[in-house]
């Protein structure tokens, strides 16, 4: 190969692209910006339907808890439109679709488990038809009624729970006494000797992930007994996995694809099983395309949310609020059946320390399980409701002692070299929480406005303000060793331009767009040359669920893999023309070129490179090295490393109607090295609002007899707009490269800012606590709504009924 020569024609400026700009590290907008604002993006539900399309809707359980008997399939049938009905008899394989346990059955057999269980399917012409018999559900069903379950606290006091309780205790003196046996002991020791003691409940609030594109899957019958399933859903290998087992064939027979989610949020990682099941099930049963497309009343009433916890707590402590000794029992409402439940609890309890060193702890946690939805992933996946039980702890303590709760936390910090050892043992290396915090309280003058806070509120009796910075460490990777894997398959075409595919899902992260910027800068094109496809079950096998914050770690460093590869091959072919080493020939603004200034553009290397027989395409591999975690023992490092972040929050509370603002808000939150500092601010702001919205406004409400999701659209559950967001905002990147090997250092930044969003919660508090006497405790339970906030005033108001406090 003898063709590549030196050329003198200047750099390349492919697509508008600026030559010379970094595709890694810049604010690249997302790559579907323009799609999206314009409404040309396609959903599932945007895909032109085939000719015979028919549409399936689901009969639903009108209890909470029951025998069911039967279903009168033939009054169904004779509903107008009405091509079908299905029921678990019809289901060939297997009738499940959990993650984990396997007890969740995509149609109800016997028992009705909750309010809303999906009992049948009706597939019916159109749309509107099969939703008109489904709401026949009441009559058609035979059931005998049984009494429900619906608190968590009446569950875990009969002792039912979806998996057996996870105790996780550590105790620094047993450790070092080298007796573990001892360590329960040993931290009821510290709490009991402690200098001062404090013990309370804390309830928090669940939450609906409420993404844009409800849930919805497309199947298409293929020629050989095989399916194509359309969805919305973060983990395409899974919802494989399940088609196959519920209709007993091989998962080569199963393709699922996702082009993009509006939204997951965790809402998708397991629990878009069911209605790819049934739109699978159906296509295959009728040998016709199926459509199954929720509307939102039933995607709440169906599908589980963020697990409410009940927390009660014991804390031990000296004068300058040393956490000594520290137990805690969270109890996770996990719903009918276990789906992820026993992950976000790992999780949970793998964040309770959140920033801080805790040598004496025992923590145990407890699934209850509730006659309603089956709860799921959530943004921070139990880890927020791990961490907030300790903030709020920590909290009480300062106002106990009458210290700053900044200084309460910054007494118990992580160490860097000593205090670092987390209660599951991982060793924290990369911490940085006391600097960036810091630098947090300077530049958000948090001493100086803490003063203007007490200033005010000693002169306004109606209208309080309150004030809190809290800190956020937040573990990456998947707790369960396997799933931190990915691959990518990246093509290069005889043009010069490249496609992308990776086992990550794109739900508006930007995933896509950090994965093309890689790919990118190794083979040194500008961006637009580089395009990622759906995710797609037959390009890249086995993939891991989109979660975890992980996508761009892993997806990202497969793909660089891939690249790599194809860019070895290239310099081999360019080196060998121009006689130097293949490492001497580098790849940048869309040219190979070596340091002595010979150059070619891309296009033309590759067009050398095909009639060369080269192969220009390849697949690519990563596994995060270093992680190992006992499920007995929960112990280990399951975590590559922590993201880090801080935020202050003030807010202005109406003490006599218990409406508030959030004045102003500032985050410092660290990504590493930024792989693109657009996306990642507006991951930080979006997490920060939707943690606010789980605390503050988001409240759901069952019915305590008939256990009906009363809160079960955006009419009655009231998420956050962008009314919502502070006139004040500031959101800053925490500069520095992340100490492990990441992909270009970068870090994890999907789910971790969301636990800034405890600073608004503990800022409310701090407003309620100026309503009654200094070291006042506001019981103010989240989501702190208008009426929360009311019942914790009046609770610490001097002479207590009456609103004005006089
Ligand atoms: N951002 C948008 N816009 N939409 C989403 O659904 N999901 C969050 C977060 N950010 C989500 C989002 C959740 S729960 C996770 S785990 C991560 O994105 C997943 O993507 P990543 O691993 O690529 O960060
Ligand atoms: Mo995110 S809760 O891990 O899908």
């Amino acid at each position: 190969m003898n063709t590549v020569s030196p050329s003198d024609s200047p750099p390349l400026a492919a697509g508008g692209a600026v030559v010379g700009q970094p595709a890694v590290g810049q604010p690249w907008p997302h790559e579907s910006a323009t799609l999206h604002v314009t409404g040309r993006a396609h959903y599932v539900d945007d895909l032109p339907e085939l000719a015979g399309t028919l549409h399936a809707a689901l009969g639903l359980s009108p209890v909470a808890h029951g025998r069911l008997l039967g279903v009168d399939v033939h009054a169904l049938r004779r509903e107008p439109g009405v091509v079908a009905v299905l029921t678990a008899a019809d289901i060939p394989g297997r009738n499940d679709c959990g993650p984990i346990v396997h007890d969740d059955p995509i149609l109800a057999t016997d028992e009705l488990r909750y309010l809303g269980q999906p009992v049948f399917a009706v597939i019916a012409t159109t749309r509107e038809a099969a939703r008109r018999a489904a709401a026949q559900a009441r009559r058609v069903l035979q059931f005998e009624p049984w009494p429900a379950v619906l608190s968590v606290r009446q569950a875990h006091a009969a002792g039912d729970h979806v998996v057996p309780p996870m105790h996780l205790v550590r105790s620094q003196s047993a450790d070092a006494a080298g007796a573990p046996d001892t360590a329960a002991a040993s931290v009821r020791r510290a709490i009991d000797q402690a200098p001062h003691r404090l013990a309370g409940s804390f309830s928090l609030g669940g939450q609906e992930q409420l993404y844009l594109e409800g849930q919805i899957s497309y199947a298409l019958p293929q020629d050989d007994g095989g399916l194509k399933v359309h969805c919305s859903t973060q983990h395409p290998s899974e919802m494989q996995t399940v088609v196959a087992h519920a209709l007993a064939i091989a998962a080569h027979q199963v393709q699922v694809e996702c082009r993009r989610m509006g939204g997951g949020f965790g809402g998708k990682e397991s629990q878009s099983a069911l209605f790819a099941c049934v739109a699978a099930l159906a296509a295959k049963a009728l040998n016709r395309p199926v459509k199954l497309r929720l509307d939102r009343d039933d995607d709440f009433l169906i599908t589980g949310r963020r697990h409410g916890f009940e927390f009660d707590w014991e804390a031990g402590f000296d004068d300058e609020g040393h956490l000594l000794g520290y137990e805690v029992t969270l109890l996770g409402q996990a719903g009918h059946s276990a789906d992820l439940s026993p992950p976000v609890m790992t999780r949970a309890l793998c964040h309770v320390d959140n920033a801080y060193w805790l040598p004496e702890v025992a923590m145990h946690g407890y699934l209850p399980r509730t006659h309603t939805q089956s709860n799921t992933a959530f943004r921070g996946f139990g880890g927020p409701q791990g961490a907030l039980v300790t903030e709020v702890v920590l909290d009480t303590i300062a106002r106990h002692l009458g210290r700053d709760p900044l200084a309460v936390r910054r007494a118990n910090w992580y160490g860097r070299s000593e205090r670092h050892t987390t209660p599951y043992r991982q060793t924290v290396t990369d911490n940085i929480i006391e600097p960036l915090t810091d630098e947090l309280a300077r530049s958000a003058r948090y001493a100086e406005r803490r003063d203007a806070v007490q200033v005010f509120n000693a002169s306004s009796p109606i209208l309080k303000k309150g004030l809190a910075l809290t800190p956020v460490k937040f573990g990456i990777s998947f707790n369960v060793n396997h799933f931190n894997q990915a691959g990518a398959l990246v093509h290069v075409y005889v043009d010069g331009s490249v496609l992308v595919n990776h086992g990550g899902t794109e739900m508006g992260q930007g995933l896509n767009t950090k994965v093309a910027q890689v790919v990118a800068h190794e083979l040194g094109l500008p961006l637009s040359r580089v395009r990622c496809t759906a995710a797609d079950t037959s390009k890249v096998a086995n993939t891991s669920a989109t979660a975890a914050s992980t996508g761009s770690d892993l997806n990202g460093k497969a793909a660089q893999h891939a690249a790599r590869q194809i860019r070895d091959r290239l310099a081999t072919l360019a080196a060998a023309a121009w006689e130097c080493a293949p490492e001497q020939v580098a790849f940048a603004g869309g040219q190979a070129r070596t340091p002595d200034g010979r150059h070619i553009a891309f296009d033309a290397l590759v067009q050398q490179a095909y009639q060369a027989r080269v192969q220009l395409w390849s697949d690519g591999f990563y596994a995060t090295p270093g992680l190992h975690w006992d499920r007995q023992t929960l112990t280990g490092r399951p975590f590559f490393y922590f993201a880090y972040g801080a935020a202050v929050s003030e807010v202005l509370l109406d003490t006599l109607t218990g409406e508030w603002k959030l004045l102003q808000a500032d985050l410092l939150h660290d990504v590493g090295s930024s792989l693109n500092p657009a996306l990642d601010i507006g991951q930080i702001e979006g997490a920060f609002v939707q943690g606010m919205g789980w605390l503050t406004t988001e409240e759901l409400v069952w019915h305590p007899e008939s256990g009906a999701l009363l809160t079960h659209a955006p009419s009655t559950y009231k998420i956050p707009t962008a009314n919502d967001v502070p006139l004040a905002f500031t959101t800053r990147l925490y500069g520095g490269e992340n100490t492990e090997d990441t992909i270009h250092r970068s870090k994890a930044v999907g789910e971790p800012p969301l636990l800034l969003a405890f600073s608004v919660f503990l800022a409310l508090r701090d407003a309620v606590a100026a309503c009654g006497a200094p070291g006042c405790q506001p019981p103010l339970s989240a989501p702190a709504t208008p009426e929360a906030l009311l019942r914790a005033i009046r609770a610490v108001q001097p002479g207590a009924a009456t609103p004005t406090g006089a």
